[in-house]
């Protein structure tokens, strides 16, 4: 626990660099600090103007339980009305694609999305053989018209713990 903790105080300092030692750092403590850091997002490319800006998402219950459900809330905010599209998810885990699955928007959010803040909130399951440790989601959102509106990536964690339920599976 002392480690883990120093490890994300030296993260946090180095905060302001933008080197591959300290990525490699973070991913360190995403692996290590589940409890302490709280869910990071990125855009796909930084290089983009995305029409939908991610503000953060909310992970519930965080680590995830393996093969028990996990909602995941995205706080967004549009600039552009958005009346239907999908969200497709790309789960990792070290690198390795695991999982795809896509929603439609209009299930998760209530449709049409006005422009300003709107939440979009999605539960899955992952599969339940997926070992613990730390995954990646890869989420991209379309509008009705099959556009890009946005794309993020943000790590997660599967805790070890299982319930008495999983083992007897
Ligand atoms: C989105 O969810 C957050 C809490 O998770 C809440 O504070 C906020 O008011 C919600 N925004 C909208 C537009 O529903």
């Amino acid at each position: 626990m002392f480690c883990c903790v120093t490890l994300c105080c030296i993260a946090e300092e180095l905060m302001e660099m933008e080197s591959i030692r300290f990525k490699l750092l973070l991913l360190f403590s995403l692996w290590i600090c589940p409890l302490i850091h709280a869910t990071e997002v990125s855009y796909c490319d930084e290089n983009v103007e995305y029409n939908v800006k991610v503000k953060g998402v909310e992970i519930s219950p965080n680590p995830i339980a393996r093969g028990k459900a996990a909602t995941f809330t995205i706080s967004a905010t549009t600039g552009e009305s958005i009346y239907g599209g999908e969200m497709v998810i790309d789960v990792s885990y070290f690198g390795w694609h695991i999982h795809s699955e896509t929603h439609e928007l209009c299930a998760e959010t209530s449709c049409p999305v006005s422009i300003g803040d709107f939440n979009v909130s999605y539960t899955q399951v992952l599969p339940g053989l997926t070992p613990p440790g730390s995954y990646w989601l890869k989420m991209k959102m379309f509008d009705g018209n099959k556009n890009e509106v946005t794309c993020i990536g943000f790590g997660f964690y599967i805790g070890f713990v299982s319930t008495v339920a999983d083992i007897a599976q």
